[in-house]
């Protein structure tokens, strides 16, 4: 399958010990300054995008508040048309686009549920989305840039596929531990160091006790 040409840039806040939220999904790791730089940097981008769980436990707006500027497009990845009715973003999605990703996995009754709401639904991929599939499908719909936001699964699926081109991580002052806290890349994980895609450290931004790395992909 071709490349899309849609740039990726993965984000998140992370502990000094590379985790995105604590055993308990306590997830709050960024900061007022840091909000303020992130929310600039979504209505710079065309999308968001996030995972199914990062819905359940977050129940994220994904809107541009810190700052002023554009809303950009709502993208969830959600393979079998689960989530809540009740979350914020399904609620605001008559004023914000959203576009909810399934996958053929779906049931009929799900899909109905999904069809009577005001989003747009891509259905990619047998049994969980393909991303590259959706990437094709995105950059038709003149989407150029997405920011992911993760969570951690979501973000070893971009990368084992290698459809990132840019990380944006800021390094928390905090240590979490614990193996049940969600890392920023979960998944299976690489085997050897030399599998690991190549990264090159483009910027450091600090802020107060915050520091913001900004990588990309050699
Ligand atoms: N600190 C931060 O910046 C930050 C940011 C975001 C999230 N978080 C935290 O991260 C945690 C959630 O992370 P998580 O790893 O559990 O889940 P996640 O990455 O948010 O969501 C994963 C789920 O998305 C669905 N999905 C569908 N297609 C997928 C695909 N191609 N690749 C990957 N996922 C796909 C799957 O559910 P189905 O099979 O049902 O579709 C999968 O289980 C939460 O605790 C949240 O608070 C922290």
């Amino acid at each position: 399958m071709e490349k899309s040409n849609i740039h990726v840039i993965l984000s998140a806040a992370i502990s000094v010990d590379g985790k995105i939220s604590t055993r308990e999904n306590d997830s709050k790791l960024s900061s007022k300054e840091d909000k303020i730089r992130l929310h600039k940097l979504r209505s710079k981008v065309d999308a968001i995008l996030i995972g199914k769980n990062t819905l359940l436990q977050d129940d994220p707006l994904l809107t541009v508040r810190y700052t002023k500027g554009k809303n950009p497009i709502r993208i969830i990845l959600d393979s079998k048309g689960t989530i809540p009715i009740s979350s914020k973003i399904i609620k605001t999605s008559n004023k914000i686009p959203t576009i909810i990703v399934v996958s053929k996995k779906i049931t009929d009754t799900n899909l109905l549920k999904l069809k009577k709401l005001p989003i747009e639904i891509i259905v990619a991929g047998e049994n969980s989305v393909n991303l590259k599939l959706l990437m094709k499908k995105l950059s038709t719909k003149n989407i150029k840039t997405i920011l992911v936001e993760g969570g951690g699964t979501v973000n070893w699926e971009f990368i084992k596929n290698n459809i990132f081109n840019e990380l944006i991580v800021t390094l928390s002052p905090y240590l979490i531990g614990g193996i049940d806290a969600t890392s920023f890349v979960q998944g299976k994980g690489f085997a050897k160091i030399i599998n690991s895609p190549k990264l090159k450290l483009k910027s450091i931004k600090r802020l107060k006790n915050y520091l913001v790395l900004n990588y990309t992909k050699v």
